[in-house]
């Protein structure tokens, strides 16, 4: 059942793992030949969203890297404009909301405190309405909003969130997919394409397990660690760095790569490994020149990458090669050799991968 770990060693392992069937079930009767079903969203979506001027996301820990990757969507295939900010400081903030503003919030028990309050203080500051996007159906969340697309992850009992991440993402581009199509867009198709073919792509990256497990080898010794990632994949490289720093206790950081001569690079040496993101898109270029930095200061690199990629393997530089996707997908499916590469590291380090230290599943009190 959902709540047994199976024949896997971990709860964070087996839901990794499940990461296919539960990406196929967040898609599941939400598209048609014609795009992203509106309604999905419930029956007052499509007004909303044919109307709506820009979005302000607010969220906490892993569900806040969610949002950030959605901004980049949403402004690159919606042409809205988004904010996006942790639940903790939104709530605080004198915040001016512009006409036209939907808010949504992004959360896995839909019972964090932060984002709760956050909710309930927008609700006075003149938004065109609110929208959840969750795991928990009938949570606090998701009874307080106008809108709500469940993300059908299933139970997530790991600490550390994995599935309930990749399905947030799901959820958010049928979001920016929708409010496209309401707003008279024309219909991506090889985007939805390729949301159809991403359970399998996600087996063949699981597939590719052994291969991580031999990388996290050289990470366990290690005190700190670099995530580096450009566009849509800095956000990818927070949550890499997250997952490492919750499960293994190592120190790591992500930096847009664009920022690394404004401080990090001063921190490189033999003893800081330097993880990249690196999918075949427009950035690449100014990514590599990035990571040339990282090797002339004797850096080790792990990078992340396609066949097209072109990055060769060197002492110093080992690439996992990852099969082919949409760039638009890229994100959701380069998540997955992160949390692969974390929970081998926190393996190695005999933490309690499923319960670390300090932290808690949900942060129900501020
Ligand atoms: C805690 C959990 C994280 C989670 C965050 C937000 O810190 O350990 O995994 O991302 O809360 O939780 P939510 O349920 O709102 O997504």
């Amino acid at each position: 059942g959902a709540a047994s770990k199976g024949d896997y060693r971990h709860y964070m392992l087996k839901e990794i793992f499940e990461q296919p069937e539960v990406i196929a079930a967040a898609l599941e009767g939400r598209l048609s030949d014609e795009g992203v079903l509106v309604e999905s969203f419930g029956p007052e979506a499509v007004a909303h969203f044919q109307t709506l001027k820009q979005i302000h996301i607010v969220a906490c820990g892993t569900s806040y890297h969610a949002g950030l990757v959605a901004r980049y969507w949403l402004e690159r295939y919606a042409g809205v404009p988004v904010q996006v900010e942790v639940a903790s400081e939104y709530r605080y903030r004198q915040v001016v909301v512009p006409e036209g503003t939907l808010f949504v919030t992004l959360s896995q028990s839909g019972e964090t405190a932060d984002t709760l309050a956050a909710l309930r203080f927008a609700k006075a500051r003149g938004y065109v309405g609110s929208l959840a996007i969750c795991n928990v159906p009938g949570s606090s969340l998701v009874r307080e909003s106008d809108l709500c697309l469940m993300t059908r992850a299933g139970p997530e009992i790991g600490v550390a969130s994995t599935k309930a991440f990749t399905t947030q993402l799901v959820a958010l581009m049928l979001l920016t997919l929708a409010i496209a199509r309401a707003q008279g867009g024309k219909v991506d198709r090889e985007i939805i394409t390729a949301l159809r073919g991403l359970p399998k792509l996600c087996q063949e990256v699981l597939a590719l397990d052994s291969a991580i497990e031999n990388l996290a080898q050289s990470f366990a010794e290690k005190h700190h660690a670099l995530f580096l990632g450009r566009g849509a994949h800095f956000p990818i490289a927070l949550e890499g760095a997250l997952k490492l720093k919750e499960i293994s206790y190592i120190h790591a950081e992500a930096y847009p790569a664009g920022e690394l001569k404004h401080g990090p690079l001063a921190l490189v040496d033999s003893e800081m490994p330097v993880i990249a993101v690196a999918p075949n898109d427009d950035l690449l270029e100014k990514l590599k020149s990035n990571l040339q930095e990282v090797r002339a200061r004797g850096g080790l690199l792990y990078v992340f990458a396609d066949e097209s990629v072109g990055i060769a393997e060197e002492p110093e530089v080992q690439v996992l090669t990852l099969p082919y996707v949409h760039e638009a997908l890229a994100p959701l499916l380069y998540t997955l050799p992160l949390q692969l590469l974390s929970y081998h590291v926190a393996v190695l380090k005999g933490t309690d991968v499923d319960q670390p230290r300090n932290l808690a599943k949900s942060v129900t009190v501020e």
